[in-house]
């Protein structure tokens, strides 16, 4: 059997101690232990998303927790601003069309961030914006985005900043509270080293006073229902609970680590992947690189579709091609979640190996020496 390397932007790797307690035997939900264990996860939850909002969880992938981001907040014809700057960006684009809001779009150049005085412009142009939808680290192409600065303008607006931190989680710095971010979506896997199947959304008071005024329609996502439930340690509906017992032993790994600590290591990974690409003489795609992924692109002659095939096939190394258009110019290596050095390593000797077979010449062992010099030195 061949070994399984997890190194996309997720589904990232599930270490055992996880797996552990995901085969715990099912318990019920509408229990005084299972209740105990929620109550836990949500205060755990708010340190990891560095709040003191409830956090939600639904039994979803990211996606659901975007959808309830959009839902739940705002009225029919409703503006808002989304900054598109890939994949996920579209998104939130498509998300608030299906619910009928007029969106008013920021493009970016792919690879690249927002400008904040761009976004400012807009808004001050545009006064009846009422939110703001937005990318911690827009996966496509591996761009963090200034989310501090984004905070800062819209404080003092009639607008709610609303985002998507469902790579970003756990490696690129997010302070909810203190850059004021009102409502935070994740998933859980990714930088929570879990499965698929959970999503979370983190409600200021400010997106609370949004709440009560929409008008837009939910049943499941709807976060008047989920907040009542929450206040008794309870879910409106049946919760993933296997899920919920793995969440619960993730936060305490990452407890005992240090988020801070965390957000420095995956800084450091990322720098150190950076580096070793550039090495073997590759170039690296985006203009404001995420700590927890990378996206590199591919030599002129190879397509990054086939690279990642080849990998996959031939070793078990799953990184991640470009999404649509860039499908073939570039690839993704993760640094989240249960990812480290020694993976890294491993992901880049493969990658050698991949590229020289497939023609691109260049000194081996070359990029392993360089990620170890920027990481351990
Ligand atoms: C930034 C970002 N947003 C949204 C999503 C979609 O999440 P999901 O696939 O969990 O629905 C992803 C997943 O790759 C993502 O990276």
């Amino acid at each position: 059997m061949k070994r399984i390397y997890l190194i996309t932007p997720g589904p990232s790797a599930v270490p055992s101690f996880i797996r552990e307690a995901l085969s715990k035997e099912l318990i019920h939900h509408r229990t005084e232990e299972f209740r105990q264990i929620l109550k836990e996860v949500c205060v755990g939850l708010k340190d990891i998303f560095c709040t003191k909002n409830p956090v939600v969880i639904f039994s979803s992938s990211g996606t659901g927790a975007m959808e309830a981001g959009v839902a739940n907040f705002f009225s029919p014809q409703d503006k808002v601003l989304v900054i598109n700057g890939g994949k996920f960006g579209e998104r939130w684009r498509d998300i608030a069309k299906i619910y009928n809001l007029q969106v008013i779009e920021l493009k970016l150049e792919e690879g690249c961030a927002p400008l904040i005085s761009e976004v400012k412009a807009i808004l001050d142009k545009e006064k009846d914006i009422k939110g703001v939808l937005t990318t911690l680290c827009e996966t496509s192409t591996a761009t963090v985005y200034d989310i501090e600065g984004m905070g800062k303008i819209l404080k003092d607006k009639n607008a709610i900043l609303i985002v998507d931190a469902i790579s970003g989680l756990g490696q690129d710095k997010l302070l909810s509270d203190e850059w004021g971010v009102d409502v935070v979506v994740s998933a859980s896997q990714k930088g929570l080293m879990l499965p698929p199947g959970l999503g979370f959304l983190s409600i200021s008071e400010k997106a609370k006073d949004f709440l009560k005024n929409s008008k837009l329609p939910r049943y499941y996502f709807d976060l008047n229902k989920a907040l009542k439930s929450y206040e008794k340690d309870d879910t409106p509906f049946t919760p993933s609970v296997s899920l919920i017992v793995g969440l619960e032993k993730a936060i305490k790994v990452i407890k005992e680590e240090g988020l801070e600590k965390r957000w420095e290591k995956f800084a450091k990974l990322s720098m150190a992947t950076r580096e070793a690409a550039k090495t073997l003489g590759l170039e690296i795609f985006s203009k404001s690189p995420s700590s927890s992924v990378t996206a590199i692109v591919s030599p002129s002659n190879i397509k990054a579709s086939e690279l990642v095939k080849k990998l996959r096939k031939d070793w078990g190394l799953s990184i991640a091609a470009g999404q649509d258009e860039l499908k073939d110019k570039i690839f993704r290596i993760a640094h989240m979640g249960w990812v480290n050095q020694d993976d890294l390593i491993v992901c880049f000797s493969l990658l050698e190996k991949a590229l020289r077979d497939l023609g691109y010449s260049f000194k081996l062992g070359s990029s392993l020496q360089r990620f170890q010099e920027v990481f351990y030195g």
